[in-house]
């Protein structure tokens, strides 16, 4: 059975009355200019033996629509309900999809140890794919669960007593920020809560309030990568560099920056880095990574502590390993986190970095030009691929009007939300602003 409708039986459903299709789709009330079938639209899921070709190893210098088009067509999500809410969570590309089925249905016909042994083997693979893009060792990545388990390690697992300070964006997501106000309760912690300007002119007035906020007793810096409440992109770098010389440990929470942005963390310099497969990266669900530095890694205790560990307080597993120890894991998930490696190691970190870039840009000035106001700074240098606009109206309404009427997938994070991908083409990112367009009354209230 399909798990996806195509558009045929999309189109047949709909005439035998199941489906309502969007207005705006079938040209109705202007419908929509411009609107093509796209490769993936055609055959959105198709039948076994007719799968899109995969994308060639030796991709095209020169990146253009077509490429694009191609890398589009590895989605099987159809052109009427089109995701735009990579922020929250991706669809993963067919192959990624097709490993994790593959290799579960593997494990119900032969759950033994002995066919099982093939796993650990596989959970290297990935973790070595994963390291490499982010130019760092493997032994510093921990294959977890999502963001929100890395986070929660390292505020339960950095060694902090009374008196001690944390230094915090006040934009950070709960499990960055909440969580450390847990731990302050139970420990005796300070939590300090930075806020940045609303509309920042420069990186330096991102700078300015953690530097100033940093004192003699602050132990850690808990940063995020890319706000997604938001989309501003905080100078990662350089505020490391205001507090790597006091001996702070600066986590980032790169939720909304692995999978997007081409992140190099040796050059970033953080201590730690938190992020979830499901969003950006496009890999599986409930599978996510925790890099600690190599020298950092001693010093934060694990959250979990299952067999494999070992037998006494120190750890047999090598490196930062030991935040994943977690007894019985999906290890089908764990190996298809490597398939999702390959499919961005086959489109490239800057390329993919360039094309959300320029989605992100033809959305944040199509919404500008209708006067809708950004919280999102237009700038590529302070923001990633999160793009809000503010909504003084109805939002609700607007979000599901859009879904409905145009087919756009967005969220009502920070104001109306929507986060283009690699798996969006132009047109996607057309609609969506002609969408606003037509949504104006709503929005603007
Ligand atoms: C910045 C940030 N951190 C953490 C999370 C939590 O991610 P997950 O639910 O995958 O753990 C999110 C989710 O949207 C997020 O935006």
């Amino acid at each position: 059975m399909k798990r996806h409708a195509s558009r045929r039986t999309f189109l047949t459903d709909m005439a035998a009355g199941a489906v309502v299709l969007p207005a705006a789709l079938t040209g109705a009330h202007g419908g929509m200019p411009g609107f093509r079938p796209s490769p993936g639209d055609t055959d959105p899921s198709p039948p076994s033996g007719r799968a899109a070709p995969p994308l060639p190893a030796d991709a095209p210098a020169s990146r253009d629509e077509a490429w694009w088009e191609m890398v589009r067509a590895q989605f099987s999500f159809t052109e009427e309900r089109v995701p735009m809410n990579a922020a929250n969570l991706c669809p993963s590309p067919r192959s990624v999809a097709a490993r994790v089925e593959e290799l579960t249905r593997d494990i119900d016909r032969d759950c033994s140890f002995n066919n099982r042994a093939k796993f650990s083997g596989l959970t290297e693979q990935s973790r070595a794919g994963v390291a490499a893009q982010l130019g760092v060792s493997a032994d510093e990545i921990a294959i977890v669960r999502n963001t929100s388990e890395s986070n929660n390690t390292i505020n339960n697992g950095v060694d902090l007593r009374a008196g001690d300070e944390v230094v915090l964006w006040d934009q950070n997501h709960p499990t960055n920020n909440v969580a450390w106000d847990v731990r302050a309760a139970r420990f005796g912690i300070t939590v300090k809560r930075v806020s940045v300007p609303r509309r920042p002119a420069s990186a330096q007035e991102l700078i300015d309030p953690f530097v100033a906020a940093l004192t003699d007793r602050t132990r850690v810096l808990s940063l995020t990568h890319v706000s997604n409440v938001s989309g501003i992109r905080l100078p990662v770098r350089e505020l490391v560099e205001a507090a790597r010389p006091r001996g702070i440990h600066v986590h980032l929470d790169g939720a909304q920056s692995w999978g997007a942005l081409d992140v190099d963390l040796r050059a970033l310099g953080c201590d730690s880095y938190s992020a979830s497969a499901h969003k950006w990266y496009m890999g599986p669900k409930e599978a996510g990574v925790l890099y600690v530095r190599e020298d950092r890694i001693p010093e934060v205790w694990p959250n979990i502590v299952a067999p494999g560990w070992g037998n006494d307080a120190d750890p047999d597993v090598v490196g930062a390993r030991k935040f994943e120890s977690l007894g019985q894991r999906d290890d089908a998930c764990l190996a298809a986190v490597g398939t999702a490696a390959e499919f961005h190691t086959a489109i490239g970190g800057a390329e993919t970095e360039a094309r959300m870039s320029a989605l992100a840009t033809q959305l944040k000035e199509g919404l500008a030009g209708l006067g809708m106001t950004l919280v999102t700074p237009m700038e590529a240098e302070l923001s990633g691929g999160v793009c809000i606009i503010e909504v003084p109206g109805d939002r609700s309404t607007a979000l599901r009007r859009l879904y409905e009427e145009h087919g756009i997938a967005g969220a009502g994070t920070g104001g109306l939300r929507l986060c283009p991908h690699v798996y969006n083409t132009r047109e996607h990112v057309a609609r969506a602003v002609d969408g606003v367009k037509a949504l104006r009354g709503v929005i603007l209230g």
